[in-house]
């Protein structure tokens, strides 16, 4: 009996394949770690052939825990978005190492194009802006510095996709497809564009020829080949992993809101059918498309958020696990006057500065690990406190904020959150929702609901509520002193 939804979960830290039931439960996990390469300051790469063979030996690894193949019905990928790879079609391998949507080299090519002028006619077709972050100006990196992809541009054998499209070439044997999602996180896709633009592809110097075809989020879109798994298994969903945690929370009426925190911090806000227009340096983007109709997000996207906590456990060892930073913040009532400005990778949304890096503000002899630990947590409350300002100056306040990621587990945290924005919190009991909303994808997709909102409905689990209790002048002491520390990034 086929009976399970399985989603290959592509972060940045980690691959995993997990098996959900048609109700939304989670059965089986299998999972393996991704090394980072960091060459340089600021550059950050993965290796592509890593990703796709760790990625098998998860699917395998659940199926085996599953009985075998014939119990899973589809396949759902959501993943890590704008990272890129490149690959040759003829040979199927990597032609260099991807670059990762937190790799900061092609900052002087980005400011190229900002001092020719043409931020804001980008801004306006594809929602983004001209940062490192976003891929085009890495596939262009990649041609310029890569003999290899050179090389197989020339031949027209080059490939570029980013991470679902390489696991989906991979897996069905030669599919070259992104889905809507995805490439709306390229420089390359107008917002209201059913295919990557020419224009924006001579602007950014990539080979229209080297790009995916871009697909729906829901319906069969490639089958993954029987050598795998010894049958053919459809995909069915796709999506880019903040967009599949909004689809996940249930986000699916416009103005609904969710921040996930994981390797860094991601809000995303529904705006339906309307292509979101930031004057506050927000991001338009592709939430979902299903038969060819687009629903769009306002996002904000900051860079560090668990990556903070993961860099106080294993560079300075102030904690052994990453949960400890909760027991450390509540032994204090404050902390300390230290303020910290995670920009360890500059700083994203509202701020944009490709150049910024970490602050730590007010030290003094009596700082030790929980001051640390507590301004650390303190600031994912700043940075999303920074972006409820440019979410309601865009008109799109939030009403109440749903926020998932591993890093939500973490009570004070979401206490914090709800008491540094004025608002709501609600989390899910099960916080795993960027696997949730790609497994609710996939399961529309194979036909075992009739829509999104169906499958929603049906795989979506319990909610928990925070509510604010801060005293506004305490709230006000410590936005003072995070803006102070901001100047100093
Ligand atoms: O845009 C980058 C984002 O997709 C990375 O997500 O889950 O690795 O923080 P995550």
């Amino acid at each position: 009996m086929s009976d399970f939804i399985m989603v290959l979960d592509e972060g940045t830290t980690s691959t995993r394949a997990m098996l959900f039931d048609s109700a939304g439960k989670l059965h089986h996990v299998a999972q393996r770690e991704l090394e980072q390469h960091y060459p340089r300051p600021g550059w950050v790469e993965h290796d592509a052939s890593e990703i796709w063979d760790k990625t098998l030996a998860c699917v395998r690894d659940v199926t085996e825990q599953a009985g075998g193949a014939d119990r899973i019905s589809c396949i759902g990928i959501t993943n890590q978005r704008e990272t890129v790879v490149a690959w040759d079609k003829t040979t199927g391998e990597p032609l260099c190492k991807a670059i990762v949507w937190q790799d900061r080299r092609t900052e002087p090519s980005c400011q190229e194009l900002r001092q020719a002028g043409h931020e804001g006619d980008v801004q306006a077709r594809t929602g983004l802006l001209l940062d490192p972050y976003f891929s085009g100006t890495k596939m262009r990196w990649m041609l310029e510095n890569e003999p290899a992809v050179r090389a197989a541009a020339e031949m027209g054998t080059l490939a570029f996709g980013t991470i679902e499209s390489w696991l989906i070439f991979k897996l069905s044997g030669g599919a070259h497809i992104s889905d809507a999602s995805n490439a709306s996180r390229t420089l390359l896709l107008e917002l209201g564009g059913a295919l990557f633009d020419p224009a924006l592809c001579e602007l950014f110097g990539v080979p229209h020829a080297a790009l995916p075809e871009v697909v729906d989020n829901a319906g069969e879109v490639a089958v993954a080949s029987a050598e795998w798994l010894g049958r053919e298994i459809p995909i069915t969903g796709l999506a880019g992993d903040q967009q599949s945690a909004t689809i996940g929370q249930a986000c699916l009426s416009p103005g609904e809101t969710k921040s996930t925190y994981g390797t860094g911090a991601f809000v995303l806000t529904n705006k339906g059918g309307e292509i979101p227009r930031s004057t506050n340096r927000l991001l338009g983007t592709v939430l979902y498309q299903i038969n060819d109709q687009r629903t769009y997000a306002l996002e904000g996207s900051v860079f560090v958020a668990g990556s903070l906590i993961q860099w106080l456990r294993d560079s300075l060892g102030i904690v052994e696990v990453a949960s400890q930073t909760e027991e450390l913040a509540r032994s204090i009532p404050d902390s300390g006057g230290v303020t910290i400005v995670p920009a360890l990778s500059g700083l994203g949304a509202p701020h944009w500065q490709a150049e910024a890096r970490g602050v730590i503000n007010g030290l003094s002899f009596s700082t030790g690990k929980a001051e640390l630990a507590r301004a650390a947590l303190e600031a994912m409350a700043h940075q999303t406190h920074d972006l409820a300002m440019a979410f309601a100056a865009d008109g799109t306040p939030w009403e109440t904020l749903r926020i998932d990621g591993g890093m939500s587990a973490n009570n004070w945290m979401a206490q914090d959150l709800a008491d540094m924005l004025d608002l709501t919190v609600e989390r899910p009991e099960f916080v795993e929702t960027t696997a949730l909303g790609t497994a609710m994808l996939a399961a529309a997709g194979a036909g075992i609901y009739a829509d999104l909102n169906e499958a929603a409905t049906a795989l979506r689990g319990n909610l928990q509520s925070f509510t604010p209790a801060m005293d506004s002048d305490v709230r006000e002491g410590r936005l003072a002193a995070w803006k102070k520390a901001l100047i100093a990034a």
